[in-house]
């Protein structure tokens, strides 16, 4: 089974894939949770590439290093651990790209659309959570450490763009992607939500 984590800027994804792992191990599975940009050894320094602010992208070439990365990820990490028979959780996977590259970005739907079905050798999350949050919270949050990176340091209209394009995701594919709003609940309320789900999902799978 794979499960990603998706979400504008500072919207828990991190907390919650931790602690979704830790109760699955809980339960006895074997789990694997890695991330995107960066799970990778050579995805370590495109990550770098990719997020530090001094870093001047034509956006054509940051959607090819997002797509370098997952070829990386997908073939070295995602596929294996799946075939020994893990649960993979990714922290990030193809609905970023949709999400910050088409609808972030403006780049051409088909040409990231394209980028992800071969970066991603075709491979589908069994199971997406959305954690919605609002740029101003989201970004409060994200950047409380005081530093931004490079998408942190974008102009709120883009990270509201990303997030309407997230949601555009999850209503286009409703049975894939769970939508969770985190402006007002507390991790506990989240994360129950979130194992109630996968409970469900890993019954239904036997
Ligand atoms: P991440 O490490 O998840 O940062 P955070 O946890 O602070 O959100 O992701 C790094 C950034 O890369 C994030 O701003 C989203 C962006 N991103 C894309 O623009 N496209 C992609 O395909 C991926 C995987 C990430």
């Amino acid at each position: 089974m794979f499960i990603t984590f998706e979400g504008p800027e500072g919207c828990g994804k991190s907390t919650h894939s931790k602690r979704l792992k830790s109760y699955l191990e809980g339960k006895n599975h074997r789990v694997l949770l890695t991330f995107e940009p960066g799970g990778t050894q050579v995805g370590k320094e495109i990550r770098q590439l990719l997020l530090k602010p001094e870093s001047v992208l034509d956006e054509t070439t940051e959607v090819y290093l997002f797509a370098a990365d997952r070829s990386e990820h997908v073939s070295k990490i995602i596929l294996p651990a799946l075939a020994e028979g893990k649960i993979v959780i990714s922290d990030r996977f193809i609905d970023s790209t949709l999400a910050y590259q088409i609808g972030g970005r403006r780049l051409p739907e088909d040409l990231v659309r394209y980028l992800n079905m071969v970066s991603s050798k075709g491979l589908t999350p069994d199971l997406t959570f959305l954690l919605d949050v609002s740029p101003e919270i989201g970004l409060k949050r994200a950047t409380q450490n005081g530093t931004a990176d490079r998408f942190e340091q974008e102009a709120l209209s883009f990270h509201r763009r990303v997030r309407a394009s997230y949601q555009r995701i999850a209503t286009d594919d409703a049975e894939r992607v769970k939508v969770i709003n985190t402006d007002d609940k507390s991790i506990e309320e989240i994360q129950n939500k979130i194992r109630e789900i996968v409970d469900e999902k890993l019954g239904n799978q036997g």
